[in-house]
């Protein structure tokens, strides 16, 4: 079985100092939250996404080309993960990008996005410790809100993580 690979020996997206320490100390001693590292292809990263929406595997290549492409955009993408410390396997994830504005004294707004945790693992408040670390970290950079879109069925998750309904969603797929 491998053993979880040390934050020192990766190629991680964002300082992980960023993480609020509370969330690190309130997460179940098997895990660990830290950012993104360019080798998470090899974590199970993409099939986990696979409770959340379709994830067809993009390949190695794919996959480092888009994390690549985070890191040329600094201060703006904070994806984080939860790996278990016994498989080295992330069963859980999230994003906070953030949005820079000319309003509101050039204000910024963080955009939650593809929460995911692995189906053997919800029910174990990872989702609302991934939450709340992503709006820590919006918080900490100096956002003035933080919002998500979501379904009807997971409104009564995010309002236990402290968030309302607000104002509505439009989309247009194409
Ligand atoms: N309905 C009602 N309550 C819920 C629901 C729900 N659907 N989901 C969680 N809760 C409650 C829990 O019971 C818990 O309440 P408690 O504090 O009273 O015990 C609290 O919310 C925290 O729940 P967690 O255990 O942290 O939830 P979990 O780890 O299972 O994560 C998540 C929730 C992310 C929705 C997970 O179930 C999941 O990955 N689902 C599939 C993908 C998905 O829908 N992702 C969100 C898409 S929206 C977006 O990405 C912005």
């Amino acid at each position: 079985m491998p053993e979880l690979t040390p934050d020192s020996s990766l190629e991680l997206l964002f300082n992980p100092e960023l993480i609020p320490e509370q969330v690190k100390k309130e997460l179940p001693t098997e895990l660990h939250i830290r950012p993104l590292a360019r080798t998470d292809y090899h974590r199970a990263h993409i099939p986990l996404l696979t409770v959340l929406t379709q994830a067809p595997d993009p390949g190695l290549a794919g996959y480092q080309a888009t994390f690549d492409a985070l890191l040329t955009c600094p201060n703006t993408y904070y994806t984080l993960v939860i790996v278990s410390k016994e498989t080295d396997q992330i069963v859980g994830v999230g994003c906070v990008f953030i949005e820079r504005k000319f309003l509101r004294n050039l204000g910024k707004v963080g955009h939650i996005e593809d929460i995911a945790v692995s189906k053997t693992m919800q029910g174990k408040k990872l989702g609302l410790r991934i939450i709340q670390a992503l709006t820590g970290i919006s918080e900490t950079i100096g956002c003035y809100k933080t919002i998500l879109n979501c379904s009807d069925e997971n409104v009564p998750f995010y309002k236990k993580c402290g968030y309302e309904k607000k104002e509505n969603e439009m989309a247009k797929y194409n």
